[in-house]
This record gives structure tokens, sequence and C-alpha cells, in this order.
């Protein structure tokens, strides 16, 4: 099967929807050590700690150290985060790194927990499309306890092609991770996910210039956040402070775009994925994993090489940027605008669309959609394909 965007599409989907796959869902419950009721009660608890950070400019403070966070987390969250990998290789799916992807590769995870990244690596590299690549993963991560049940779940999925090696440091001390995160370098894949928003700015600065030196010169590095308050203002001060380290957007910021949001302002490109994922059994009771994704996405690289000039080449006469609906996307009104960051400087895009598709793929612009539009700013012609 060759490698593309279709093939992995129909790799990672199930009747058009993000599908978390069963062998994850049983390796989870498999591990689980607390009762239901305790569960749902600390699923509730975290409910209640991320929401109430949600407009507060700070780091999450949180301990992943009790038997019952480190379930609850396990069960609720972690499936979801297994398709961050996925939607990542879906990402760059036209980039030259994917189509000439080695037999060897490695890939660091920073603040890797429970293992959500891991387990969606180790799910995907288990298919046939990949069964040939060796894949070597570096996982670091603060939380010994995290890690232990990282470990437990990694040997429920039995994968033989990739391995996983475990450090417990604190990534917000340089002096004690360095040699950790150095062990594989340099990296095809550098991803951290839902972790920099538990860490305050200057050891953020340190960890990204670190990174970019274990990264390997066509190496790609995936920023992936729940948005508030602190991760959307960060997303703004990384993208110049990346910049300035030489790292440029490959998606789905454009590349020379001067983002025109101030230091204190927040990015406002995010996106939401439902998806389908069995519920998880303990003790008789099925418990309900979150079933959408919410998340700030940016992948950086060495190369000045972007999305955008993939799309560029296939439709040159089209503008091409990331949007963001105004208002009820789903509303049925016939004329919707778009704010859209494009090479060119922000833009607002009218779309018109008919009545008669409302909710069609081609008449809901999503968030943080990549889309194509004419000349004059009226009708939305053509969208990335993961959108
Ligand atoms: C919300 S979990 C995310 C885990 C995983 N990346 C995922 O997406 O499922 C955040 C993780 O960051 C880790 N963490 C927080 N501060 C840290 C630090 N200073 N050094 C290393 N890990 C840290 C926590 O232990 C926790 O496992």
């Amino acid at each position: 099967m060759e490698l593309n965007i279709n093939s992995l599409q129909e790799l990672f989907l199930k009747k058009g929807d993000f599908t978390v796959p069963q062998i994850i869902t049983d390796a989870v419950s498999s591990c689980i050590q607390t009762n239901p009721e305790n569960i749902e009660k600390e699923i509730v608890r975290l409910e209640q700690i991320y929401s109430s950070y949600i407009r507060i400019d700070e780091p999450i403070k949180l301990d992943y150290l009790d038997e019952a966070t480190i379930d609850a987390y396990t069960i609720k969250y972690l499936p979801r985060n297994t398709l961050i990998p996925k939607i990542f290789l879906l990402s760059f799916a036209e980039h030259s790194v994917l189509r000439n992807i080695p037999d060897e590769i490695s890939i660091l995870d920073l603040g890797s927990g429970t293992g959500g990244v891991v387990l969606g690596l180790l799910d995907m590299f288990r298919q046939p499309l990949f069964s040939k690549i060796k894949v070597k993963i570096a996982a670091l991560d603060s939380s010994a306890p995290s890690i232990e049940r990282q470990k437990n779940l990694i040997q429920k999925m039995d994968v033989s092609n990739c391995e996983v090696h475990h450090f417990v440091v604190d990534l917000s001390k340089p002096k004690e991770y360095l040699r950790s995160m150095m062990h594989l370098a340099p990296y095809n894949y550098i991803i951290t996910a839902n972790f920099l928003t538990e860490l305050k700015s200057s050891p953020i600065n340190d960890l990204l210039v670190n990174a970019r030196e274990a990264l390997s010169e066509d190496g790609l590095i995936l920023i992936a956040e729940a948005p508030r308050l602190y991760t959307c203002k960060l997303m703004v001060r990384l993208s110049r402070f990346l910049l300035e380290l030489g790292l440029n957007p490959f998606y789905p910021c454009p590349p020379d775009f001067e983002c025109k949001k101030g230091i204190n302002e927040q990015c406002w490109v995010w996106f939401e994925t439902n998806f389908q994922c069995p519920d998880i059994s303990i003790a008789g009771e099925e418990l309900e994993v979150t079933d959408v994704l919410k998340t700030t996405w940016s992948i950086y690289c060495n190369s000045q090489y972007s999305i955008y000039d993939f799309l560029n080449e296939g439709d040159p006469d089209l503008s091409w940027g990331i949007a963001t609906p105004y208002g009820n996307e789903f509303s049925i009104k016939e004329e919707m605008n778009y704010e859209v960051c494009t090479t060119k400087g922000p833009k607002t895009v009218t779309h018109t669309r008919e009545k008669a598709i409302f909710r069609d793929k081609k008449s809901v612009i999503l968030r943080g959609a990549i889309i194509g539009f004419d000349s004059n700013s009226r009708a939305v012609k053509a969208w990335h394909p993961l959108w």
C-alpha cells in the first residue's frame, strides 16, 4: 500500500470517524486498580481541576502520583491522546520525510505520562504498512507511577517492531534530563502533548532549545496542547521564539507570516475532532471515555518547506490559510465569515453555502481547517484533505 493521506485515513478512520481501537481500550481496562466508584469520583475531580484553569494564565499544578489519579486519567483521557500521533502523521503526509520514511526512526515524547502518545505510536507502527520499520521511542516524564503504568500498557500491546526507553526525569531541570533526552538523538519526530500546560515559561524555553539540538536535520516537532489562556498565549510566544531558534512553521501557521498578535494575546487556532471509542469495562461497569479531542496544533521543522508549498503546488490560483469560524459554525446562515491567517496576513473570508448541503463537509468550515479561497475572498474552493 502506498503511503499517502488517503491510505493513512483508511487506516485510522472507520466510517469517516477517527476510532480508538479495541486493543488500546482492552490494554487500559486490564491495568486499572481502583474500583469504578472511586474512579468516577476522581474523574470528576480531574475535570474540575482542568476546567478551573481554562481562564488562568499559569501552568496547571497537578500531581500524577496516586493510583486513583492515574487510573482516572488512563480511562478518561489516554484513549483520546492515542489519536495525536495519527493526526500528526496525517498533517505531514505530503511531506517528503514521510514519503521517504527510513527503515529505522527514533521519536522523543516529552511529558509522556501514562503513554497516550506512545500507545498511539505503537498502534500505528504495528500496522502492516509500517511493520518493516524499526521504531525507537524515548519517553520522558517526572511521574514514576505514570511511567510504570505506561510500561504495563505497552506490555499489553505486544508490538515487536517498537522499542520504548523510559526515563523518570524532571523536564524543568536541564541538568537532570539532558542525558536522557539525548539517549536516542537525533530524533525524526519530537512530540509534546498536554504537557507544556504544566510547565513555566523559562523551563519551556530551555526545553525547546535542547529539543532543537536533539532533532534530526529533516525532523519535525509537534506541540499539541488543550486550548486555555496559558497555552493559547504560549502558542503566540513560541511562534516567535522557535523562529529565532531557526525552526520554521510547517503546519498550520503560514510561513513568512508575521503573527500580528501581541505578546499578551492568544492564538485562536485550535481544532476539535470527535472520535469513536468503546466504553471501558471495569468490574462489570462501563466507564465513558472523552470523545472529543480539542487541541492547539503546531508543527515546526528546520526546513522552510511547509504545508502551504504543497497546497500551492496543487492549486496555484487559490490563496490558502487556516480558518476560525465566527459564531456558531453549525448555524444555517447562508453566508459565514471566517478569520483566516494566510501567507499574506490575516484576512476575512466570506463563504456562501447552499442550505441544502448544510452540515456537508463542503458546507461547514471547521475551526482549524486549512482552506483555499479565490482572490475576492468570497468563496472557499478547496480544503486540505485532513478536513
Ligand atoms: C496531562 S499529562 C499528559 C501525558 C501525555 N503526554 C498525554 O498526552 O496523555 C501531563 C504529564 O506531564 C508530566 N509533567 C508535569 N511536569 C513535569 C516536569 N516538570 N517534568 C516532567 N514531566 C512533567 C506529568 O507527570 C504528566 O504525566
